[in-house]
């Protein structure tokens, strides 16, 4: 396994940090850079209560020097800072980079000519993950020159959830459906139980039933499955489901959903101009 540096180890870097520690007992060398002790302390008491006994084997830093030996000393570095930090983290540290590194990009919207530009190496992966990667249920699509240490990467995606290789040209979509699709989830989550409420539940009991539930569906589609097919097993003639899809239908559901997608698309491209 490839030693690997997370250069901005922040809410999304330090869930996948902690996804491949738990995962991975035999692996390279593993650093988490950032730019505060108050960040360095907050890592490492996530590691502390997430992953004990792996403490000790990460080195967490701020200071400039470390960062640089960290660098210098990795062979997979994760970009985690935002995207607009991005020139400041090139011409601080692009004198590192070599062709002996592979980049790998958590940046949302930047493209990979743009990031090889930035840090000037060729073999770049530009890596589209989602917040559910923290619980380990994270969907990931990865694009790119991935150089020697493909197997390294994909372990550590696939530490913290799905991954799905997709051209580049496709990231807007991929950024619309799972970068942006967990915050339309919480909405229907969050719509689901305040009806709950509106029929009687305690919202907390309301909560547990709604949410419980849209995991299980997800289940049942497992990626694979016709949620058409599951749906229509759910329906009984005439009963209470079709009552409830019928009016879903009415309000025009499906085509609000259909247009946020696009939305978010568009604004991916706009973004990445
Ligand atoms: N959250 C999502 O849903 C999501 C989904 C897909 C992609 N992304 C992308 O993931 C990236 C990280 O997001 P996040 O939510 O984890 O951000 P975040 O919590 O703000 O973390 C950013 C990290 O970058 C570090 N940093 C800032 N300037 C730096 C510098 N000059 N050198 C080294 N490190 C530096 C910060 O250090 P300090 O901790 O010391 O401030 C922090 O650790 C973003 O580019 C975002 O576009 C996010």
């Amino acid at each position: 396994m490839a030693s690997v540096c997370f250069l901005g180890c922040g809410n999304l870097g330090t869930a996948i940090l902690v996804g491949y520690l738990k995962a991975t007992s035999s692996r390279g060398a593993v650093s988490a850079c950032v730019t505060s002790p108050s960040s360095v302390q907050r890592i490492l008491s996530i590691l502390e209560s997430e992953v004990p006994m792996e403490v000790s084997t990460v080195s967490v830093t701020c200071e400039t020097q470390e960062i640089e030996r960290c660098i210098a000393s990795s062979q997979v570095i994760i970009l985690g800072c935002k995207p607009q930090v991005l020139p400041a983290v090139g011409a601080q540290f692009r004198a590192l980079f070599t062709e002996a590194h592979t980049v790998v990009s958590l940046l949302a919207g930047v493209k990979l000519a743009k990031l090889f530009e930035t840090v000037g190496v060729e073999n770049i992966v530009r890596a589209m993950p989602n917040t559910p990667a923290m619980v380990g249920a994270g969907m990931t699509a990865l694009c790119g020159q991935f150089g020697p240490f493909k197997k390294s990467i994909l372990k550590i995606f696939e530490s913290c959830g799905k991954v799905l290789e997709i051209d580049e040209s496709k990231f807007d979509a991929v950024t619309a459906v799972s970068g942006s699709g967990p915050a339309y989830v919480y909405m229907f989550i969050e719509a689901l139980t305040e009806g709950g409420v509106r029929m009687g539940l305690p919202y907390a009991t309301s909560l547990e039933l709604a949410s419980q539930t849209v995991l299980g569906a997800a289940t049942m589609v497992g990626g694979t499955q016709n949620p058409a097919v599951l749906k229509a097993q759910v329906m009984s003639p005439a009963g209470t489901t079709i009552a409830g899809v019928a009016t879903l239908e009415d309000h025009g559901l499906r085509a609000a959903v259909m247009n946020a997608v696009k939305a978010a698309a568009d604004r991916s491209a706009e973004l990445g101009k």
